[in-house]
């Protein structure tokens, strides 16, 4: 079908997944064991109902915003995803330049299927890129990787701190890869493993020694603001502020490692009110959320329920995988389009007005 034709993110989804190769589609879609987590993710914001406001004059509405000191058009970002290549022959660039259209900011995956210079080159100069960083175990590397990123002007350090290990999806499992591994690993001569699908070929490399006391050595790395991606629970936000990190990101992976981990907007009312209650300041310190985003009201939820913003991952690569740049670009039009109507509809002209009382989340329940 022609891309006008596609009007929600679902579409772009049930488009992609006709068209693009079956390994690439089994390796995007796929979430770990039963995919309990990855249909939760999603189906987590349908427990969230909202409470409109009118008369409210919403001739006027505005959504941009700060993340991490760097403007952003909307509370959303491009999270970071491996393998780019695999659904689309320029990958990641189709991410970079349609982010840079739409004012939204573009996080970088370690394991990205384009090299991390042609990402920085494809990006404008004053568009804003963050690193995802799987820590290897080999620390001379991430400090390269690290140190290279922070001088070619990366604005944030993403840790994953979720996958130890890779989680097991079967769906990617089943499929035999020959041809997988980014271009940086192909180059080093990296012997990989393709027997067991695309992640665990590629992943090998990631440090499961990593803990609270690497904290300080990362630190001295980097002036870049630190983020721990994947904190499940609020004790864990809390001591990520306590060990100086600039914010978390509630994520379980986008389901693809521990099956029935919470979703990330189903913790977020507890880790708020944790982190007020240790004195943590929810300005300085940011929660960001991802997993299952699909909608724009889907979004101002977790903004409302103190989300700074939240990240869109497999949305995005199914856009290009589709249609390419133009895919991506028409998915961040209908996010656009949703959140102008959605702020309206709801009684508010601008983030600072979506507040906690706009939403009835007593079904939320993470007891
Ligand atoms: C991911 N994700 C991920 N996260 C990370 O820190 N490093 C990575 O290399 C990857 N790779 C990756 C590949 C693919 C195909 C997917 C779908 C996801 C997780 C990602 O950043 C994010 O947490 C989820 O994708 C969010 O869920 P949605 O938006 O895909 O539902």
């Amino acid at each position: 079908p022609a891309l006008s034709e596609c009007i929600s993110l679902h579409d772009l989804e049930t488009v992609a997944r006709h068209v693009m190769p079956s390994k690439a589609w089994m390796y995007y879609s796929s979430g770990a064991d039963d995919e309990i987590t990855l249909r939760a993710n999603h189906s987590a914001y349908h427990r969230i109902w909202f409470r409109p406001r009118v008369m409210r004059d919403v001739s006027r509405v505005h959504f941009s915003t700060s993340l991490l000191g760097q403007k952003s058009s909307m509370p959303l970002y491009v999270t970071a995803t491996a393998l780019g290549k695999l659904g689309h022959p320029m990958g990641e660039l189709n991410l970079t330049r349609s982010a840079a259209k739409h004012g939204v900011i573009q996080m970088i995956p370690t394991l990205a299927s384009c090299s991390f210079d042609e990402i920085r080159s494809a990006a404008l100069e004053n568009q804003t890129q963050w690193l995802q960083l799987y820590v290897n175990r080999n620390r001379d590397i991430t400090e390269k990787i690290v140190r290279r990123a922070e001088s070619s002007g990366v604005k944030g350090l993403f840790v994953t701190v979720d996958a130890p290990q890779l989680g097991r999806r079967e769906k990617d499992m089943r499929m035999k890869f020959d041809d997988v591994g980014t271009d940086e690993q192909k180059e080093s001569g990296e012997k990989i493993d393709r027997s067991q699908g695309a992640a665990r070929a590629i992943s090998s490399f990631i440090d499961p020694s990593l803990n609270w006391n690497d904290m300080g050595w990362l630190k001295s790395i980097t002036n870049m603001p630190i983020v721990l991606k994947g904190v499940q629970c609020w004790q864990d936000a809390v001591l990520a502020a306590q060990h100086g990190c600039a914010g978390v990101v509630l994520s379980n992976h986008g389901g693809r490692q521990l099956d029935f981990a919470p979703s990330g907007v189903e913790i977020l009312p507890e880790v708020m009110s944790a982190l007020r209650d240790h004195g943590v300041s929810t300005d300085k310190f940011q929660v960001f959320v991802d997993g299952g985003v699909r909608r724009a009201s889907d979004i101002i939820k977790a903004v409302a329920l103190g989300a700074k913003a939240v990240g869109i991952g497999r949305p995005f690569i199914y856009a290009y995988s589709a249609y390419g740049e133009e895919g991506v670009d028409r998915a961040m039009e209908i996010l656009r389009d949703e959140f102008e109507m959605c702020l309206r509809l709801l009684g508010a002209r601008s983030l600072d007005e979506v507040t906690p009382e706009m939403v009835n989340c007593s079904n939320l329940g993470s007891a």
